[in-house]
């Protein structure tokens, strides 16, 4: 072949292909085989004329729960299994697998100093930064109370589990961030907590006692 040819014809080439890379397209990409993939799917929160509702992303059948989910209701509702009141306690076999008791409050411990303290404080004062911030710009609804009054203390230990499960008024829930087990250790550490405050208290009203 004519050099000038050859080399006008390599040019061209090159600068056909050279149009093409790194350009965006709005075409789909050239695939010679397809293997697997462009497979028919939907995308989340689309349209599906399949169903009825017209939702590709299906709502749990009622009474099923996930696979991995603990199959005792009650462990993850903190109610009984009948729904007519609170678990009083944390249930022994989360605490058994948690390693026993004393390893579920340390658990608690280091999961309230992630999860709660920002708000509630370390000691459960109510005082934590977002609090502290909060009142500073006069947002008192977003004020957490404190843990040690006599109405929370005497709260049963499922209500506390659930309150960190689905949130109460203006705090939000921690079901997403927050695994089971992991929201029992939390009360077992809120309550190791709330044992704590009153025993200071009362040691310091016998002391006063004791003064007078
Ligand atoms: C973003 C801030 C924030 C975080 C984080 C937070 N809370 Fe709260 N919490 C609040 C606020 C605000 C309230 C008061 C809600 C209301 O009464 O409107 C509250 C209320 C409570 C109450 C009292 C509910 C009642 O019956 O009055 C408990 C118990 C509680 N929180 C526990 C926890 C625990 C345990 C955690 C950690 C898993 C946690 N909170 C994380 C802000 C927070």
């Amino acid at each position: 072949m004519n050099p000038r040819i050859s080399i006008l014809l390599s040019l061209v080439v090159a600068s056909l292909v050279g149009g093409c890379v790194g350009e965006p397209s709005k075409e789909p990409p050239i695939v010679p085989i397809r293997n697997m993939y462009n497979q028919p799917r939907y995308d989340s929160q689309s349209k599906a004329p399949f169903f009825e509702d017209g939702r590709t992303m299906r709502p749990m059948v009622e009474g099923t729960i996930p696979r991995e989910a603990d199959p005792e209701i009650s462990h993850a509702t903190g109610r009984t299994d009948d729904d007519a009141e609170w678990l009083l306690e944390i249930p022994a076999p989360i605490v058994e697998r948690m390693g026993g008791m004393a390893a579920l409050v340390e658990r608690g411990e280091e999961r309230y100093g992630i999860y709660c303290s920002v708000c509630h404080g370390d000691s459960g004062d109510g005082r934590g930064v977002v609090a502290l911030r909060a009142d500073a710009i006069g947002a008192s609804a977003m004020l957490p109370p404190t843990f040690h009054d006599e109405r929370l203390r005497s709260i049963p230990d499922g209500q506390l589990y659930a309150i960190i499960k689905n949130g109460i008024r203006n705090m939000p829930a921690y079901k997403h961030s927050i695994p089971q087990d992991d929201r029992w250790a939390i009360v077992s550490y809120v309550r190791a907590l709330q044992i704590s405050q009153a025993s200071l208290g009362e040691t310091a009203m016998n002391n006063t006692e004791q003064e007078q």
